[in-house]
């Protein structure tokens, strides 16, 4: 049996997505490479792997078994490279980083403050929802996850290390805009823009609504913080964001944030990896980094 490395990683990626195109984009190759490194395998192996119901492609019975396989050899792979960029130092090593789309907003530039420590540390950032968060930490195949509440039913450690305040947001010339501590039944007369299901952030918007009693009428669904605010400035609603989504719209006072009883709703950012994880030498760095470091000031020059 002649198979090689190359053929198990193309396949775990294919095995794993479930998808030819999304394997290709993970592994910067194109359609028909992932195509063919498949086929080699299959031949090499004397069995086919995948078959095709409509547009699904599902595991046959022997690619499940060799999908085992193929995880714990790249997990092996994983380790040993893990292992090396530890005996280097932190001169070197990588970090695999996946975060919530909000979270998307603060971690760069602590990811830049993080680089000018550790310059030798190549990062890959990874900006999806809260489910395929979820689903990589399940699968072990992200080193540090951030976002705003800790999945349950999955052993994590999770930390906390920095507030994320949710506002409501309205136009500078929303009639709100001028009033001071409105109650927060008031917000029954208005319209929300809600995020997709499955965003953290309309999760809490829901919960903290519902242990209230107040049914809110909500408008459009809308997929992202972007298209939120807007959908506000053009004045289809108000919206319900974290505080460091809007930071460049109040500068340039094309939102504006509401003054609302009993606001913000007082969430937290969490770091967080499998429980009983063996976090590479920068893995560990950036987790000690953001809970000791980040969001200070900076020390004076
Ligand atoms: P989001 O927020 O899923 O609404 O982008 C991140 C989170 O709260 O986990």
């Amino acid at each position: 049996m002649n198979v090689t490395l190359r053929q198990m990683k193309v396949f775990e990626s294919v095995a794993r997505n479930l998808s030819y195109t999304r394997a290709a984009s993970e592994l910067f190759l194109t359609q028909p490479a992932v195509s063919m490194q498949i086929r080699q395998l299959e031949r090499q192996l004397g069995v086919s792997l995948f078959e095709r119901v409509g547009k699904r492609v599902h595991l046959t019975e022997a690619g499940k078994e060799v999908y085992q396989y193929s995880r714990s050899i790249a997990q092996t792979l994983d380790e040993m490279e893990t292992l090396l960029a530890d005996l280097k130092g932190l001169g070197s090593g990588r970090l695999r980083i996946s975060v919530a789309s909000t979270a998307n907003y603060l971690v760069p530039s602590l990811l830049a403050e993080f680089h000018r420590h550790y310059p030798g540390i190549t990062v890959s950032l990874d900006v999806t929802n809260r489910e395929s968060l979820i689903g990589q930490l399940r699968d072990n195949t992200v080193d540090i996850v951030i976002m705003g509440q800790p999945p349950a039913g999955l052993d994590v450690d999770a930390r906390a290390f920095m507030e994320n305040p949710l506002v409501v947001v309205a136009p500078p010339d929303h009639p709100l805009a001028r009033e001071k501590n409105v109650p927060l039944e008031r917000l029954r007369e208005e319209v929300f823009l809600v995020r997709e299901p499955g965003s953290g952030t309309r999760i809490a918007m829901e919960r903290f609504f519902a242990e209230r009693g107040i049914q809110l009428k909500t408008g459009m669904e809308v997929g992202s913080n972007e298209a939120i605010k807007q959908s506000v400035q053009a004045g289809l609603g108000l919206g319900l964001l974290s505080r460091a989504t809007i930071e460049q719209e109040l500068a340039l006072k094309r939102l504006t944030v509401l003054w609302i009883a009993e606001f913000p709703i007082m969430r937290h950012w969490y770091i967080m990896h499998r429980h009983g994880k063996r976090l590479s030498a920068a893995a560990d760095a950036f987790k000690r980094f953001l809970l000791q470091d980040a969001g200070r000031p900076p020390a004076p020059a």
